[in-house]
C-alpha cells in the first residue's frame, strides 16, 4: 500500500508516538511518504483564488501544495494527524487543508479520490478531539475521499510517558480495529454520504452553469471539470 502521511504538528511528542503506533500496527511493506507542517507547507493561502479559476498547478505556494497533492494523489491510504490548538486542528494544518480548496466537489475534485481510504489520528489533554478531527474531515469528505476513519484519544497528560496505561491500551485497541478495517478491504467504494455530496455538488455545477449561460458567460471551469470527466453524463468517479 502506498500511505502518505501528513503530519499537523512537527513536535516528535504525543500525536506523532500515536501516528508511530498506528503505522506499526499496519505492519511492513507499505511505501510510506510522511510530510510535517508547518515545515513542508510554511504558508497562508493568500485567497488569490488563481486555483479555482484555473489549478493548483498556478498557486503562488505551489513549490509546496503541488508534491503534497500528488503524493495524496498517489496514496491509496491517507494518514492525517494533529493534536488538538483551542478546540481545533492546528494552524499550520489548516493552512494546508486552505490551499486544497478547488479540489472540495463544490469545485473540481479529482476522479481517484473516490476510492481512497484515510485514517485521522487526534488527541487533547481533555477536550476539544472531535471537532479537531472534524476540521480534517469535512475536507476528506469533500475530496471525495471514500471512506475515513477517526481515532481520537484524549490522554490527560502533556508527555506520552505519562499517559495511564488504560488510555494508551484503548488508544491501541482503536488503531487495531481500524487498521484491520483498512487492511481486508480491497476495492474501497465511497460511504452514501460522499455519493449523496457527489450527486448534489453535480446539480449544483449544472444549476451554476446554466445561470452563467443564461448571463452571457462562458461555461464555469468547475462545470467543464466535471463535464469533461464525464459525471455530468452519468459517469461516477469511483466506477472508472
Ligand atoms: C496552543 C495549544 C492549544 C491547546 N488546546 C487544547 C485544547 O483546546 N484542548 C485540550 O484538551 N488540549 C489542548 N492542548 C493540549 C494538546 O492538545 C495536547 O497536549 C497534545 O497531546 C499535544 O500534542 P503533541 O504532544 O503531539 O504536541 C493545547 C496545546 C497547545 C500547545
Amino acid at each position: 500500500m502506498n500511505i502518505t502521511v501528513i503530519n499537523g504538528t512537527e513536535q516528535k511528542s504525543c500525536t506523532y508516538t500515536m501516528k508511530e503506533i498506528f503505522l506499526s500496527i499496519m505492519g511492513a511493506g507499505h511505501r510510506i511518504t510522511e510530510y510535517y507542517l508547518p515545515r513542508d507547507c510554511p504558508v497562508f493561502c493568500t485567497g488569490c483564488k488563481a486555483c479555482f479559476f484555473k489549478d493548483i498547478s498556478v498557486c503562488p505556494h505551489s513549490q509546496y501544495t503541488v508534491p503534497i497533492w500528488e503524493s495524496i494523489i498517489a496514496a491509496d491510504l491517507l494518514v492525517f494527524t494533529s493534536p488538538t490548538y483551542v478546540f481545533h486542528v492546528t494552524a499550520q494544518m489548516k493552512a494546508l487543508l486552505d490551499h486544497y480548496g478547488s479540489k472540495w466537489m463544490a469545485h473540481s475534485p479529482e476522479g481517484l479520490m473516490f476510492n481512497k481510504q484515510a485514517v485521522i489520528i487526534t488527541n487533547a489533554i481533555g477536550q476539544g478531539m472531535g471537532k479537531t478531527a472534524r476540521d480534517i474531515k469535512d475536507s476528506l469528505d469533500y475530496w471525495g475521499v471514500a471512506r475515513t476513519y477517526i481515532i481520537t484519544q484524549a490522554l490527560f497528560q502533556a508527555k506520552w510517558d505519562d499517559v495511564a496505561n488504560k488510555r494508551k491500551n484503548a488508544f491501541q485497541a482503536r488503531c487495531e480495529r481500524v487498521a484491520a478495517k483498512v487492511k481486508v478491504t480491497k476495492r474501497v467504494k465511497p460511504r452514501i454520504k460522499i455519493k449523496w455530496i457527489f450527486y448534489l455538488m453535480k446539480l449544483v455545477q449544472k444549476i451554476i452553469n446554466k445561470s452563467e449561460l443564461k448571463a452571457g458567460r462562458e461555461h464555469t471551469k468547475d462545470y467543464l471539470h466535471w463535464k469533461g470527466n464525464g459525471w455530468i453524463d452519468g459517469k461516477k468517479p469511483w466506477r472508472d
